[in-house]
């Protein structure tokens, strides 16, 4: 009789051109972070007056997505970590991505949770967490709080004031924070007061050129693959990819491990075809993240837009090579119109700008200002992604 076990076993046994999957993933990272010494370098002298039990600057790191970032600032966190035993330095740190950890409260409580695992804090105040925490470092301990993602916290200006004022009301103990952003102009949407405290030093990371990319890749992929089962061209098609893609390692890497996995099916060596097919499909998978993390009506506007994308704007005859770029009016009216036929209340057109702002600083629209001429100063919009994917991504999540 025909065995599913069969299946398993054939699956297990099958030959694979991977060699370590895992080192291919976005989320693993390298001991070695080539052209970045410069950033771990700073990060690292920032930091250092922790280790003689002095209170460093705070930072504030930004760059675009998939810059290194996250990684170096790890990075750093492992070195403090094993620098300490050996300078018998009483120096704390804790790392938070705020995308998860998204509310004063919720950093306050991990906070609480670092300085005492042991005890629960279910159902205390904000307060109660907060005083647990100072507790805590008023015994004389450095504590670096790593706050990545940090323009996702929606109570921002009330953290950064809960954890400078730490600082005042500690006899013994400091407390240093570490912001990255993806976003290079949150810091000027930041009240003037907490971007004082955050931004005392900043260091931005410029995007990677094809040629890093390459070599970036080169190392991964050394590791990720057996030996010979990935040529050069595909590793230089894949950069050149990314380059063009805002230098981002992170989609670089996302390119060579879906390449892979098309190769691996056929049991072939990764070559550019490969690359060419995987960067379609990962397109589509980083819009359906993208849209299925959207709230409700974020994600009703970016119907909108992708319907007028779709059907050609009334104004089309006033846009420059007759691209797709629409006014933010119609989409607001079309925004309107979907939530009538949705049975969804609509909000208002300054909330729809608050959307406008969101999308836009996740990647999935670009907006400008148009010059006169153009019915006065009106805000354009340009989809970043095919209007039809976008959609059938927004009506898979609500189907
Ligand atoms: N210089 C580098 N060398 C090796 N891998 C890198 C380098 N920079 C980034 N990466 C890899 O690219 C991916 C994205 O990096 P990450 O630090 O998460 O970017 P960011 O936080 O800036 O968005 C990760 O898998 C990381 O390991
Ligand atoms: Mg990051």
């Amino acid at each position: 009789m025909w065995q599913l076990e069969n299946i398993f076993e054939k699956e297990i046994s099958r030959p694979t051109i991977f060699e370590d999957r895992n080192v291919l993933s976005p989320h693993y990272i390298p001991d070695h972070l080539p052209y970045r010494e410069k950033e771990i370098t700073r990060v690292m002298k920032q930091i250092a007056p922790a280790l003689s039990q002095k209170r460093p600057n705070n930072l504030f790191i930004y760059g675009k997505t998939g810059v290194g970032k996250t990684a170096v600032v790890k990075h750093v966190l492992e070195k403090l970590e094993e620098t300490k035993e050996k300078y018998q330095a009483s120096v704390g740190s804790i790392y938070l991505n705020c995308r998860v950890h998204n509310t004063r409260y919720q950093v306050l409580l991990k906070l609480a949770q670092h300085a005492a695992p042991e005890e629960s804090f279910l159902g205390l105040s904000s307060t109660h967490l907060y005083e647990r925490f100072l507790e805590y470092v008023g015994k004389g301990v450095v504590f670096i709080v790593v706050l990545d993602e940090i323009d996702k916290v929606k109570d921002l200006d009330e953290l950064t004031y809960s954890l400078t004022r730490a600082n005042d009301g500690l006899a013994k103990g400091h407390v240093g924070l570490i912001g990255i952003s993806n976003s290079i102009n949150f810091k000027e949407k930041l009240d003037p007061r907490s971007k004082s405290t955050l931004c005392q030093d900043e260091i931005v990371f410029a995007p990677y050129n094809a040629d890093q990319l390459s070599a970036i890749l080169k190392e991964r992929a050394a590791r990720g693959f057996k030996k010979g089962y990935v040529t050069d061209g595909a590793i230089h098609l894949a950069s050149a990819y990314a380059a063009q893609e805002s230098g981002d390692a992170r989609y670089a890497l996302r390119l060579l491990l879906k390449a892979g996995e098309l190769a691996d099916s056929k049991g072939k060596p990764v070559a550019e075809e490969y690359v060419k097919r995987a960067r379609a499909a990962v397109e589509e998978d980083i819009v359906i993240e993208l849209i299925n993390t959207l709230p409700e009506h974020q994600s009703i506007v970016l119907y909108a837009i992708a319907n007028l994308a779709e059907k050609g704007s009334k104004y089309q005859r006033l846009t420059e090579n007759g691209e797709h770029v629409l006014f933010s009016g119609e989409a607001y009216e079309g925004y309107e119109s979907l939530c009538r036929s949705w049975r969804i209340n609509a909000r208002s057109a300054r909330w729809f700008r608050e959307y406008l702002n969101e999308l836009e600083m996740m990647g999935l629209i670009t907006t400008m200002i148009s010059g006169p001429g153009i019915r006065g100063n009106t805000r354009l919009i340009r989809l970043a992604f095919p209007p039809e994917k976008v959609k059938a991504a927004v009506e898979k999540r609500f189907a």
